[in-house]
């Protein structure tokens, strides 16, 4: 099995995670808290779950449980921004962030076709207040949450982070003025931040339930489940789906870097490799037919192309590797094996 994300951080610093009853901000803080990291926690549940807490919290020790402070909050609201900028001491001193890694967005495509009001709230609006609470709290670094989805319509593969295309969702719209106003930020306030463009990211406590479920946890609970699978298109449509752990990696190489070239930029973080729905379809059956029979016969169903996906989607992830010695340790098919056990654990569990 690849070694995950040991050696990263040498000394305990302050982090700021948003969105960290997320399916990537509760990652982010199981391995941030089992590297003896101090976390502040900023999540309004609004896709997140107090279950995602409770599970990390089972699986650190509680003496670095206890270094996690969690806020109910909203990025929405500058004040809940500014009150998690620093980590409260039973003393009632106050230790300042050092490093903001901000995940809290209203996710999905669809979400966003469906009301952009609201997804426009929270990834611009939200998104400045957090730009503006870790000006004014002078945090060492603000490492943000970008998307793939800002490639839009460009027609270039391998993505390269310089080549962008018109967006093709109002999704995509929120996540690319996230980084200009990062940009600005840059240029006006000499404030120091890096844009981590996620592409389809997956593992474990991904939320497989509701209409804007991403479709790897979809699929594994519907086939394990033995309900209908439904690939959107002719099943060739691709992408570079990334592993968590690859994603943890590079939040915390991106925070603790010293290149200063590394710095006021954009990364794709992706693994490089590029799988279509199809067979991420035959990986999963594969792999889930010794402990469900009845996935060795199961059939996708193939219905319409939906709006605003793009159709191939593959991360050039040399800019990563030459500025923040990214190195992904889990390819697809090994990071599918963890995330797949996850699923069975969880699914067993709670029959
Ligand atoms: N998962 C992916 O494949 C992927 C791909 C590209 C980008 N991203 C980005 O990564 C980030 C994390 O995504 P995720 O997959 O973990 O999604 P998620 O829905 O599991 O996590 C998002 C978290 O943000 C919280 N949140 C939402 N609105 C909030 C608000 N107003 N105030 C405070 N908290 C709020 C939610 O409750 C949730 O816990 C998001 O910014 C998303 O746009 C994810």
């Amino acid at each position: 099995m690849p070694i995950a994300n040991q050696n990263l951080c040498t000394t305990q610093n302050t982090w700021l995670i948003t969105g960290v009853a997320g399916f990537i901000g509760s990652n982010l803080l199981e391995a941030l808290l089992k590297l003896d990291q101090r976390i502040v926690g900023l999540d309004n549940f609004a896709t997140g779950h107090q279950y995602n807490l409770d599970e990390v919290q089972s699986l650190v020790a509680p003496e670095q449980w206890a270094n996690f402070h969690f806020i109910q909050g909203d990025i929405r609201l500058l004040d809940d921004c500014r009150r998690a900028m620093q980590f409260p001491l039973e003393t009632g001193q106050e230790i300042p962030v050092d490093y903001v890694l901000h995940q809290a967005a209203l996710g999905s495509v669809p979400r966003s076709i469906e009301n952009p009001i609201n997804t426009n709230e929270t990834n611009i609006s939200g998104f400045l207040n957090m730009l503006m609470a870790a000006r004014d709290a002078n945090v060492k670094r603000f490492i943000y949450a970008a998307s793939s989805s800002t490639y839009g319509d460009h027609p270039d593969l391998p993505k390269v982070e310089h080549k962008i295309g018109n967006p093709l969702s109002p999704y995509a719209v929120t996540k690319y003025v996230n980084e200009l106003y990062a940009d600005v930020f840059a240029r006006t306030y000499n404030f120091k931040s890096i844009g981590l463009r996620y592409f389809n990211v997956f593992g474990k406590r991904q939320d497989p339930n509701g209409a804007y479920a991403a479709v790897i946890p979809k699929w594994i609970s519907a086939l394990i489940k033995n309900e209908p699978v439904y690939i959107n298109g002719d099943g060739e449509t691709s992408r570079d789906f990334c592993y968590i752990q690859n994603v943890v990696q590079m939040n915390i190489r991106a925070a603790l870097s010293d290149n200063a070239d590394a710095v006021n930029q954009i990364y794709n973080v992706a693994a490089g490799d590029r799988t279509s729905l199809n067979q991420l379809y035959q990986l999963l059956q594969s792999n889930l037919t010794e402990k469900y029979a009845h996935v060795q016969t199961a059939k996708p169903t193939y219905r319409d192309f939906r709006t605003g996906d793009v159709r191939h989607s593959l991360a050039d992830i040399g800019k990563a590797k030459q500025l923040l010695s990214y190195d992904p340790k889990y390819r697809v098919a090994e990071g599918l094996k963890e995330a797949i056990a996850w699923y069975i654990n969880a699914h067993e569990t709670n029959q």
